[in-house]
């Protein structure tokens, strides 16, 4: 049996940032709730669509791990906001990178990149495929109403990819364990009305923003994201302690704080970056994967447990051993077009109508 080992990384932030006091300037918000509320400083906007950010991360992630897209056995693109429904634009990225393989979308929401890598390794370790690329992107700014304080300030746009590789060996490396839950109890308490339910001959039916019971969903999160990321340790019978880093889904600092202090994981091994991205819901583990790599945070065998969830109510846990290498084969030149507007450009057109 092979084990899953991530061999590439990376990512794709759009340039146009969105501060939390652009977002004071036209609602009833100041920076200092939402930082302190939840951790976020700014997001960004993205110019360009769901499956052009998604590109770019896997080209940079192929890089990393010194593939082209004709060695990829099979892409699985996790988002709830991809620019075409049909096609899947796990199609559209695979024809982007040259590949030719299976290739299909998963909307498992926040929780989307964690379901992708856990099936992903199951693909592996079955024989099926070799090398898997798992994205997890997002322009959740296409649902914003930005009227509305409760939802407008918490998310943003980008992409992050990972490439993961079958690895022989007596060692144990790379994905060691995951479990997937969903609670549709709580499927009213994170919903958007868009999709075939809207009434294409009535213009309210385009008022498809996010609602959201932030109480409720952030009481289910941190019990849904403790419980599975123990039942993830437990099976595979690493104790708290052999925790080397913790990447959680970033939605709310203090809904990680909680997960934190509830396992009884010291907050020094837990990853945050939500300050500069908001919640990119099915892009923020990987993002923030690359972003640990960066900063120095990853080590060659370290433990990783990730957890996350999202509308659903889903939640996942997943337990990584890093391989031996953290740094990249080679870099990629991919690159968005220039934007030449600014995030409050880029959002006018939706301000006008939700806010005048
Ligand atoms: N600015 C200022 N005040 C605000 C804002 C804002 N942006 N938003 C809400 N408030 C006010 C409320 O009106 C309320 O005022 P009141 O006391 O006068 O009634 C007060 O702040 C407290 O509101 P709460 O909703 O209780 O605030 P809370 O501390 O719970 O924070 C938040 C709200 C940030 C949404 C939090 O509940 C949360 O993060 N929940 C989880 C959300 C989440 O993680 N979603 C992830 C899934 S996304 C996906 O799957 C696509």
């Amino acid at each position: 049996m092979q084990n899953a080992v991530v061999t590439g990384w990376g990512k794709c932030i759009p340039p146009a940032v969105l501060t939390n006091d652009d977002i004071a300037g036209f609602i009833d918000t100041t920076d200092e709730w939402i930082s302190k509320r939840t951790g976020i400083r700014r997001r960004h906007i993205s110019h360009v669509n769901t499956s052009a950010l998604a590109s770019v991360a896997a080209q940079r992630a192929l890089a990393a791990a010194g593939l082209s897209g004709s060695e990829i056995d099979l892409i699985i693109l996790a988002t709830t906001s991809p620019d075409t429904l049909i096609p899947n634009i796990a199609a559209t990225v695979q024809a982007d990178i040259g590949a030719s393989c299976g290739a299909f979308d998963i909307n498992a929401a926040c929780s989307g990149f964690l379901y992708g890598v856990g099936l992903a390794s199951t693909q592996i370790a079955s024989g099926q495929c070799h090398k898997v690329l798992v994205v997890g992107a997002e322009r959740l700014s296409y649902y914003i109403d930005w009227s509305r304080r409760e939802t407008a300030v918490l998310f943003g746009d980008g992409a992050g990819a990972v490439v993961l590789e079958g690895v022989d060996g007596d060692r144990v490396l790379g994905v060691l364990g995951y479990a997937l839950h969903n609670d549709p109890g709580g499927r009213e308490f994170l919903k958007s009305e868009f999709g075939t339910g809207m009434n294409r001959f009535d213009p309210e039916s385009l008022n498809f923003y996010i609602h959201l019971d932030g109480r409720e969903v952030f009481k289910r999160a941190v019990h849904g994201m403790q419980s599975l990321c123990v039942r993830v340790l437990e099976e595979a019978g690493v104790c708290d302690a052999e925790v080397d880093l913790v990447i959680p889904h970033q939605a709310n600092a203090r809904i990680i704080a909680s997960l934190a202090g509830r396992m009884k994981l010291p907050m020094e091994k837990v990853f945050i970056n939500i300050a500069q991205y908001g919640n990119t819901s099915t892009a923020t583990i990987p993002i923030a994967i690359c972003d640990a790599l960066d900063e120095g945070r990853i080590k060659p065998g370290c433990n990783i447990l990730s957890g996350a969830f999202g509308a659903g109510l889903t939640s996942a846990a997943l337990l990584l051993r890093w391989g031996d290498r953290t740094t990249p084969l080679n870099s990629s030149d991919a690159e968005l077009p220039p934007c030449e507007s600014s995030a409050m450009e880029l959002i006018r057109p939706a301000l006008d109508h939700f806010c005048n």
